[in-house]
């Protein structure tokens, strides 16, 4: 099963990341929970979201990038949910084997992330590597789109599709 933890904060107002769940209607075996939409008072139900994750064999981390960073409420489940004694520490083996997969889609280009003495994407990104890696999740190449904010609806479509092939080719290889 794939579990997409999905954090827009204004999911209604999302363009990019609603054509990415639109392309995955059709999938089986994909679960999605909406975190702004499941809790809008940032009150998240811990023992759903670890059950939930039990019966995930690839969790997808999906939202906009604000401030180079994850919206808080994905950083508040990370910290909730990914609970000492059962995701790391003595016991903490739950996530253990499972994989994970980080798509973040950006308003910037590729560019807009060469700044600073280490740009790159990758930095961005290792925070949440980091953490896959103590818990004891395989780390997944990411999915990004970048340029949201020029790209017309024709592209948008088409980087959903990339998307859905993605994890299609993830659940063949499984299959496989
Ligand atoms: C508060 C806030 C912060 C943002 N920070 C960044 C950023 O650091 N880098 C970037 O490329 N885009 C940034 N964006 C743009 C969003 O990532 C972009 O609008 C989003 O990925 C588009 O997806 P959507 O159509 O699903 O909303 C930010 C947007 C908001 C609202």
């Amino acid at each position: 099963m794939i579990l997409i933890i999905y954090a827009h904060p204004y999911p209604q107002h999302s363009h990019a990341n609603r054509y990415m769940l639109e392309h995955l209607n059709t999938l089986d075996g994909v679960e999605v929970r909406s975190l702004y939409q499941l809790y809008p008072d940032f009150n998240i139900d811990i023992a759903a979201e670890q059950e939930a994750l039990s019966r995930a064999d690839l969790l997808v981390w999906q939202h906009p990038m604000q401030w180079y960073s994850t919206p808080p409420l994905l950083k508040l489940w990370i910290d909730k949910v990914l609970s000492h004694g059962w995701a790391y520490g003595h016991g903490g083996t739950a996530l253990k084997g499972k994989s994970l997969l980080w798509a973040v889609t950006t308003g910037g280009s590729e560019h807009h992330f060469e700044i600073g003495a280490h740009p790159g994407f990758e930095v961005l990104a290792q925070p949440l590597q980091a953490t896959a890696l103590y818990c004891g999740l395989e780390w997944l190449e990411p999915f990004v789109m970048h340029d949201t904010f020029i790209s017309d609806d024709e592209t948008l479509q088409a980087e959903a599709h990339r998307y859905k092939r993605r994890l299609v080719d993830w659940q063949e290889r499984q299959d496989g």
